[in-house]
């Protein structure tokens, strides 16, 4: 029977954990559970920074506002058994049986070997990469795609006006999902994501044909891919393009949180307590075909991103 509930936030910050913060205090206090904010992710384990919290102390306007209130670390000495060691002895001494852990798939190892160690964790996917393969989408992907939207409708309402082109980076590690998903709200002439081999030439080629068919062109690009500086003048230089270079980076981080992004939160907190409850740890949640499921977490580490091709086909139809 656990009585303790433990919340943290580990590995990049994202639109939404605050969402999943909240909905798994009052969860977790709905069953008659004590409840602890552990501050700075496993870091916060160390250092004990436990926060006990009540039903008084709930403040739901925050769950709109990106970021974690109960803030975020990449603790990379978590990795050693010993520091882990020391985190159950410190869970211990405080009397708190089983943790909530929000981040991605790093954070994910850690909550493992927790409970390997004897301390029942669930794991909630939140990152705004979308990278995940467990779970249709991830906590902070949908705030991201709405920032990245409304980012590249203003770069080209701007472009439009000057008959000038775009070249705009988008944040998301190795994974390409926001570039594809906001290629098939805003339209782009061309995406380049890692989904594919990159052949600059033939980019440059296609970016002429496009530039003299459509007077200016838009091109949305992953990050971490390719060196984009390379790109831009070339195609500045090649392509004689007017054309502005923009990377939205850590924008895409911060923001409210969107509102289904909030759905999604609050259903995946009531379920990772309810399973804490029922003495279920070591697994990681997810949101597949709109249904809440889990697995353990080996098994959710072990599958692996397929490429989406039929948005990729989708994108194709539009561009
Ligand atoms: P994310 O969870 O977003 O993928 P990171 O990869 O930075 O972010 O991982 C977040 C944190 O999870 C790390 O800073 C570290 O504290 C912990 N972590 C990562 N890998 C492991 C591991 N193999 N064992 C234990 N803890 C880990
Ligand atoms: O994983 C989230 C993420 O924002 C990635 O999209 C990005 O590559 C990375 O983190 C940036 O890391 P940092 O915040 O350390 O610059």
């Amino acid at each position: 029977m656990i009585n303790k509930i433990g919340i943290l936030t580990s590995g990049g910050d994202a639109p939404g954990m605050n969402c999943v913060v909240l909905s798994a205090i009052k969860a977790g206090l709905k069953l008659n559970k004590e409840i602890y904010l552990i501050k700075n992710g496993y870091r916060g384990l160390l250092n004990k920074e436990f926060i006990k919290i009540n039903k008084e102390d709930i403040d739901n306007t925050l769950l709109s506002k990106g970021g974690t209130f109960i803030k975020s670390a990449r603790a990379p000495e978590f990795k050693q058994d010993e520091i882990q060691k020391q985190a159950v002895k410190n869970l211990n001494e405080f009397g708190i049986d089983a943790l909530v852990v929000i981040g991605g798939d790093g954070t994910y190892m850690g909550a493992k070997k927790l409970t390997e160690k004897g301390i029942n964790c669930v794991g909630i996917p939140a990152t705004i990469d979308n990278d995940i393969a467990s779970t249709d989408f991830t906590v902070g992907f949908d705030s991201a795609l709405n920032t990245c939207v409304q980012a590249i409708d203003n770069i080209n309402d701007s472009g439009i006006s000057l008959t000038r082109s775009a070249l705009i980076e988008i944040m998301g590690n190795k994974c390409p999902d926001l570039v594809i998903y906001s290629a098939l709200a805003t339209h782009p002439d061309i995406i380049i994501t890692p989904d594919f081999k990159y052949d600059e030439d033939k980019v440059i080629e296609e970016a002429k044909k496009l530039a003299k068919e459509r007077g200016r062109i838009t091109i949305l690009l992953s990050e971490r891919y390719i060196d984009g500086n390379k790109l831009y003048n070339r195609l500045l230089n090649e392509v004689k393009l007017d054309i502005r270079y923009t990377v939205l980076g850590h924008i895409q981080r911060g923001g409210n949180a969107s509102a289904m992004e909030r759905v999604n939160a609050t259903r995946m907190a009531i379920y990772a307590i309810d399973l804490l409850n029922k003495g279920i740890g070591g697994v990681a949640i997810g949101i597949e075909n709109n249904k809440l499921v889990h697995r353990d977490i080996y098994e959710a580490l072990k599958i692996e991103r397929t490429i989406k091709q039929d948005l990729y086909d989708e994108y194709g139809v539009i561009k």
